[in-house]
């Protein structure tokens, strides 16, 4: 078996280069960015000319950063396990030596004057960390200082963190503001859920297998389920949730990106060009979802069982700065219709929410009925659907559902189940989920990342039900919170005596 760290060594070190992090203060970057940059070097994946700088308006000293960068750190290895169970501390000095504080605005020229001096003829990629009102200005001021330059021996790339705009025509607008300072090729969208091993096997899985592909179509597949539940209200994101909602911060970039994985046609190769043009594809052929086919919700007040104990969890309007009266979703279900000639006919449910009775992420294929005359002794409702779910997280593997025959003298049919379990085959990886996209844009790899007009056929498709002012948004509807979802999401699929998996 090969553990992870294992399997990276075998991948090349990446070029010499700086990650220039914007908003390197926030919390992104201790979370996340920064543990996977220690992943990557305890891989031996980074150069040793790699260095980090971080360029933030907060006034701090380099100290005070590193020790917020160390304390999350601990926090990380303790609580996710890392590389090791104890922090190596050969890597993290050498990451922590090579960092840099530049404090500035990301609104004025002075600061990437400074940054350009510090970077000279390097290598660079740009970590835009920050709000996103802060990424048509960054770029631009990246493009007019002339960061953006790129020679023979000097690569500059930009990573976008998302909301990438927040309705077609604002992401249309970004895309064609930073491609008046950047090429596609130095832009990298990022996507957090394509950086999840799961999310990437669900290519592996389907096109490295003869047996899945040829019942992958209309003739065979019922519909399709892809659901991502979350147990946590907003916490403490309650002012930008609330111009954002449930569609806006999960639908057109983790879902469109779940389903375009598992509809997809067989890209040529590999290659980000032909992965990409493959997923934009079949994102175009989704007609926009219509008013009667959307359900939005917002959780009121509810509990989570917990054995004998109840924990009390409050409605979303009673959370922290959000409105008495708001009418954001935080919960939203979908039935999409791809029109091309593997998947006419075949729905696509979607759901997402927050305060869900579990936390799963998961696209369960329900595969048509089989003839059953030769079983017509039993009743119909007994049979099995054959159902194959990919499980995302936070269980990794894939189950297949299906029928066999009970034990005795009768032929009668039981449900059975068949798991396989990533954690039985794979040494679990101790992952961020940025260490793949981190290295592969310093490479230049952008089939991970997501191109212009993917992000914005994602739009197209929910743009009828993004506005109040829209006659195609569905009414808002309740549901209480730990439990399943509001009722009408139930009604979008028994209409069509179909029923969503069970939340468990
Ligand atoms: C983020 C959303 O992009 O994804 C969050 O802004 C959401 O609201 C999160 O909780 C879900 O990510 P994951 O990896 O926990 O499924």
């Amino acid at each position: 078996m090969l553990s992870p760290t294992q399997s990276l060594r075998r991948l090349r070190k990446a070029p010499p280069g700086v990650m220039v992090i914007f908003g390197g203060g926030g919390d992104l970057t201790k979370r996340l960015l920064i543990p996977a940059i220690y992943n990557l070097d305890c891989a031996d994946l980074l150069s040793d000319e790699f260095s980090v700088i971080v360029v933030d308006w907060a006034e701090m000293t380099s100290e005070t950063l590193l020790a917020q960068f160390r304390e999350s750190i601990d926090d990380f290895v303790s609580k996710r396990g890392s590389c090791a169970a104890k922090l190596k501390e050969e890597n993290w000095d050498r990451i922590t030596g090579n960092i840099q504080y530049i404090r500035g605005s990301f609104e004025e020229e002075s600061t990437y004057t400074r940054l350009k001096e510090a970077l000279g003829e390097q290598s660079a990629v740009f970590y835009l960390a920050v709000a996103a009102r802060f990424f048509g200005p960054v770029v631009d001021l990246i493009g007019s200082t002339g960061l953006a330059q790129e020679t023979e021996n000097c690569s500059r790339r930009v990573i976008i963190e998302k909301p990438f705009g927040s309705d077609l025509n604002s992401a249309k607008e970004l895309n064609a503001r930073l491609l008046r300072s950047l090429g596609e090729t130095q832009i990298y969208r990022i996507d957090h859920y394509l950086g999840k091993e799961t999310v990437q096997n669900i290519l592996a899985l389907r096109f490295s297998n003869g047996f899945f592909e040829p019942l992958w179509n209309r003739d065979n597949i019922d519909h399709i389920q892809i659901t991502a539940a979350e147990t946590v209200g907003v916490e403490r994101r309650g002012r930008f949730y609330e111009s954002t909602g449930a569609i806006r911060d999960m639908v057109p970039n983790h879902l469109m990106q779940l389903l375009s994985m598992v509809a997809m046609e067989a890209p040529t190769s590999f290659d980000a060009e032909a992965v990409r043009n493959e997923k934009s594809k079949v994102l175009s052929a989704i007609q926009p979802v219509t008013r009667e086919n959307a359900v939005r919700g917002q959780y009121v007040s509810g509990s989570f069982k917990n054995g004998d104990h109840a924990e009390a969890l409050r409605g979303y309007r009673g959370e922290p700065d959000v409105s008495m009266g708001s009418e954001t979703e935080t919960y939203v279900a979908m039935k999409l219709r791809i029109d091309n000639w593997r998947w006419a006919g075949v729905p696509f449910y979607i759901r997402t929410g927050k305060r869900l009775r579990c936390r799963k992420t998961e696209i369960a294929i329900h595969f048509k009925q089989a003839p059953y005359a030769l079983f017509r002794d039993t009743p119909v409702d007994k049979l099995t659907p054959n159902i194959m779910v990919l499980h995302i997280q936070p269980t990794e593997g894939v189950t297949m559902q299906f029928s066999a025959k009970v034990p005795g003298p009768s032929v009668r049919l039981g449900g059975v189940r068949m798991k396989f379990d990533y954690s039985d085959w794979f040494q679990e990886g101790p992952s961020t989920g940025y260490e793949t996209l981190i290295y592969d844009c310093l490479i230049g790899d952008q089939t991970l990342f997501q191109r212009a007009d993917s992000i914005e056929e994602g739009w197209r498709i929910v743009q009828p039900v993004l506005s109040q002012q829209s006659a195609e948004q569905p009414p808002l509807c309740f549901y209480a919170a730990g439990l399943d979802g509001p009722r009408e999401a139930d009604e979008l699929l028994s209409r069509s005596r179909r029923k969503w998996l069970p939340l468990k």
